[in-house]
């Protein structure tokens, strides 16, 4: 992170900006006018929002999910994420996070896990009322409405801090328009780690505007595998049993109507990619819409 962004300045020295680092290797030299100065410091935190946090709850030792305010000019699609963090030393520390919230809401929402030793969230956990993060400007990802062909039942399938994505888009009054039947599965190994989702849809249930839709369109499939819960096992083994569908009275997997976005584990997805390929699903992508899209909800480092 450390020589993320480079420091550029008109050569007069009048005027500076950052620059990304794989802007610098793209062009190779400075633009006219300009030079590179050297590595961030404290003064280039103008490539992020700095954003106030406004709650932060913790659900289990390993997930909590916090609120910050969102500036105007902060744009984003349901279902992406940015590159957020703190600001440590003087440099940005950043990870990728998935918007909780949805693009129509005031405030951001992230939903995070907490890593032990992991450099961004044994500090991120710690986050208090009134305290900054930094929000990258730009927002992008693959889990968006657009990268999908048109179909009838929209199964968005995730695992742990994978809901994430999946908690914008289920706000999202376009993806009610676009489907006649929204699936959300979330798999985690233990109960205790659901909350966050059970209290998510159980809130939108009692919403004025989304009570309506998700009561018409919403199934919600919670499941554990490492404890007694009402829906147990994985997500794969879920859908190839079709147990999954039996349990909230649906029909099997079907190419023609089904469109699937997935977020999880790269065990997980690499399963369900398999999984769907072997039925003629397609991916997707912004070039290219196909039947799913994949987003990793972390990767291993
Ligand atoms: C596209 C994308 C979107 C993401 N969105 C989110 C999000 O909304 N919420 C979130 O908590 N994280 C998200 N992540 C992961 C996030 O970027 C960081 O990895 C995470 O915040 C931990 O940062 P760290 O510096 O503490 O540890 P890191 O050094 O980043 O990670 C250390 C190890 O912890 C494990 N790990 C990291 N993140 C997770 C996770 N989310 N769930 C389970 N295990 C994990 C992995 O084994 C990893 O190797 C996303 C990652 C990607 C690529
Ligand atoms: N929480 C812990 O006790 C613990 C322990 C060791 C390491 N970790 C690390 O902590 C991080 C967070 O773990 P997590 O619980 O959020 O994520 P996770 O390990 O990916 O598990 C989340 C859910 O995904 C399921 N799953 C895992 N691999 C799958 C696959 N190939 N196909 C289908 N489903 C699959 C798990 O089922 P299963 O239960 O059947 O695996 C679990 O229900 C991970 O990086 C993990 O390596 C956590």
């Amino acid at each position: 992170m450390r020589e993320f962004y480079y420091l550029c300045e008109r050569r007069d020295g009048q005027a500076g900006f950052p620059l990304y680092v794989s802007h610098l290797r793209a062009v190779e030299r400075p633009p006219v006018d300009f030079v590179y100065v050297r590595s961030i410091g404290t003064r280039h935190m103008s490539a992020f929002y700095r954003e106030k946090v406004l709650a932060v709850r913790h659900w289990t030792d390993t997930l909590f999910s916090f609120r910050a305010t969102r500036d105007t000019g902060f744009r984003f699609q349901n279902g992406q994420f940015a590159m957020i963090g703190l600001e440590i030393d003087g440099r940005p520390l950043l990870r990728a996070y998935s918007m909780a919230s949805a693009n129509h809401e005031e405030e951001l929402e992230f939903f995070s896990i907490k890593v032990q030793d992991g450099p961004l969230t044994s500090r991120l956990q710690k986050i208090r009322e009134g305290d900054i993060i930094l929000v990258g400007r730009k927002a992008t990802g693959t889990l968006i409405a657009d990268n999908l062909i048109p179909g009838k039942r929209l199964l968005l399938l995730s695992t742990g801090t994978g809901l994430a994505p999946f908690a914008s888009l289920i706000k999202d009054p376009e993806v009610y328009d676009r489907y006649e039947t929204i699936v959300l599965v979330h798999g985690c190994r233990q109960v205790a780690e659901l909350a966050y989702g059970e209290e998510l849809v159980a809130n939108l249930r009692d919403d004025e505007l989304f009570g309506p839709l998700l009561a018409d369109k919403l199934l919600y499939y919670p499941t554990v595998t490492r404890e007694p819960f009402r829906n147990r096992g994985r997500i794969t083994d879920l859908i190839t049993s079709n147990q999954l569908f039996n349990d909230i009275d649906q029909a099997p997997l079907d190419l023609e109507t089904d469109r699937i976005m997935m977020c999880g584990g790269p065990a997980m997805l690499e399963d369900l990619r398999k999984l769907f390929e072997a039925r003629d699903f397609t991916e997707g992508s912004h070039s290219a819409p196909g039947h799913f899209v994949i987003e990793k909800a972390f990767v291993e480092r």
